[in-house]
């Protein structure tokens, strides 16, 4: 089994009847909602919040009952990939573009899991670029402003050279820091720039990764 399945179907066993989900967006938290899915056939009674309309298609074709943040007080659980993972328990995440959406329904969250392949684990967050989500009306100047804080920030576009917009309508700036020092300072930062929506730096929001180590399932816990 591929480390992915492995810790996506593993994050699905903490799921319990009469739980709302939060559902998160990439190919590792695929393999969750597949299994959430293959439960709920048999019975398992929950209610999801997706992270993203991909997400959201998934899991309606799969039988899971959405719901959305207004129908909820909180979200029991939410369950997501990241792109990396620090020793601290920092994350980057947003490499789908689903990064508002995720922050919002892990924060929502009294348990947020972590899914990550051991690729993903690393001793300074920095390497894969930092997306940013900014509204579209001026993105050229919040770039720049961005830019101050010490990277090269790259609008992101799709294979045709349009731009992605994200589920919100917005952009996304793909930040090249190389390595990222103090990632709850650089969160701060970036949020105070006019135009920026959300980072995809997530700290202090999660308590566990699932990862592989030596070929086993491993619980990282802080
Ligand atoms: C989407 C995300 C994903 O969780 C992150 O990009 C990891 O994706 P994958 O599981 O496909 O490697 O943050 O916005």
């Amino acid at each position: 089994m591929i480390e992915k399945q492995a810790v996506g179907e593993k994050a699905a066993q903490f799921v319990e009847d009469g739980m709302i989900v939060g559902l998160g967006t990439g190919s590792t938290a695929y393999y969750t909602i597949v299994k959430l899915g293959e439960r709920v056939k048999n019975g398992l009674n929950i209610k999801a919040v997706p992270t993203s309309q991909k997400t959201e298609e998934l899991a309606r074709k799969l039988g899971i009952p959405i719901v959305t943040l207004a129908d909820v007080e909180y979200i029991d659980i939410a369950i997501d990939g990241a792109d990396e993972v620090d020793s601290e328990l920092s994350l980057i995440k947003g490499g789908g573009g689903a990064l508002l959406r995720e922050k919002m329904i892990a924060y929502a969250a009294k348990r947020f899991i972590v899914i990550a392949d051991s690729k993903k684990i690393v001793k300074t967050l920095g390497a894969f670029p930092l997306p940013v989500e900014v509204i579209r009306f001026g993105w050229e100047m919040t770039a720049k402003h961005i830019r101050s804080a010490g990277c090269v920030p790259q609008l992101r576009l799709l294979d045709d050279h349009t731009p992605f917009i994200t589920d919100n309508g917005n952009y996304i700036l793909d930040c090249h820091f190389s390595e990222i020092e103090n990632p709850a300072e650089l969160e701060k930062q970036l949020i105070r720039i006019p135009g920026v929506v959300e980072s995809g730096l997530f700290v202090g929001m999660t308590e566990e990764v699932i990862t592989v180590q030596n070929q086993d399932v491993h619980i990282i816990k802080k």
